[in-house]
């Protein structure tokens, strides 16, 4: 009973409030993301709309897979990266994993780095491609397809919620960022980055949907 009154109150009233305390924020931080918030709010507009988006096309193409599992980082997290990173318009972030592609846009918006973000969930893309073109947004390119795929030489900051990939996703995302360029940052969550060539430079634990986390920060040496 009581479990699920704390989940009736968590949809009803937590999710929308926090959702709205964290878009304060976001627009605190970049301003001019507004617009793009709004057009993004349209088309998902709770805040299990893009959680719903990726579990109907799982179902209709029967691609259910742990790995697949959707949630999201909340702005704050985001926030906290871009002021760490302080990347500049030379940069190129690549998103793995990027879902909604909302990071990507962001990131754009915030620094002027172009930003790329890769999810195999179709609909993401095509309306990232809907959004970018509505929007005339040049720098965020949006990408269906497994980012094990994807040529990743042209990042220069990677960002991967990694709280759903097994140990063998895991693993091979590791041997794939060997194509990122000597210094390239990447950020996890939930788990780390185990290979010989990437450097492990910090830690911190930040509140998600689903509890405490971990993000972890690395460099490509
Ligand atoms: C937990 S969600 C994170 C979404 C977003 N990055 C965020 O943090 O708000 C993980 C995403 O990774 C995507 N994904 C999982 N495996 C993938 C793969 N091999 N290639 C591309 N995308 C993948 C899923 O479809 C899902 O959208």
């Amino acid at each position: 009973m009581l479990g699920k009154l704390g989940r009736w109150l968590e949809d009803r009233w937590f999710a929308p409030w926090e959702r709205a305390r964290q878009q304060r924020r976001l627009l605190a931080y970049c301003p001019s993301f507004a617009p793009i918030l709004a057009q993004f709010e349209a088309h998902y507009p709770e805040p299990g709309s893009a959680g719903l988006t990726s579990f109907l096309e799982r179902q209709d193409r029967q691609i259910e897979a742990d790995s697949l599992t959707y949630g999201e980082t909340p702005f704050s997290t985001w926030i906290a990266l871009l002021k760490h990173w302080k990347l500049s318009p030379e940069d190129t972030l690549i998103d793995l994993g990027g879902g909604s592609g909302l990071f990507s846009l962001l990131t754009h918006t915030a620094t002027g780095a172009n930003a790329i973000s890769i999810d195999r969930i179709e609909a993401f893309a095509s309306h990232g491609h809907q959004l970018v073109e509505q929007l005339d947004i040049q720098g965020v390119t949006f990408v269906c397809d497994d980012f094990c795929h994807v040529e990743l030489s042209q990042g220069t900051h990677f960002y991967s919620t990694m709280t759903c990939f097994p140990d063998d996703l895991r693993a091979q995302l590791s041997a794939k960022l060997a194509e990122a360029p000597s210094g390239a940052r990447i950020a996890t969550v939930t788990f780390a980055l185990e290979s010989p060539f990437i450097h492990r430079e910090a830690h911190w634990k930040h509140l998600f949907p689903w509890g405490w986390d971990d993000i972890f920060l690395h460099r490509r040496v």
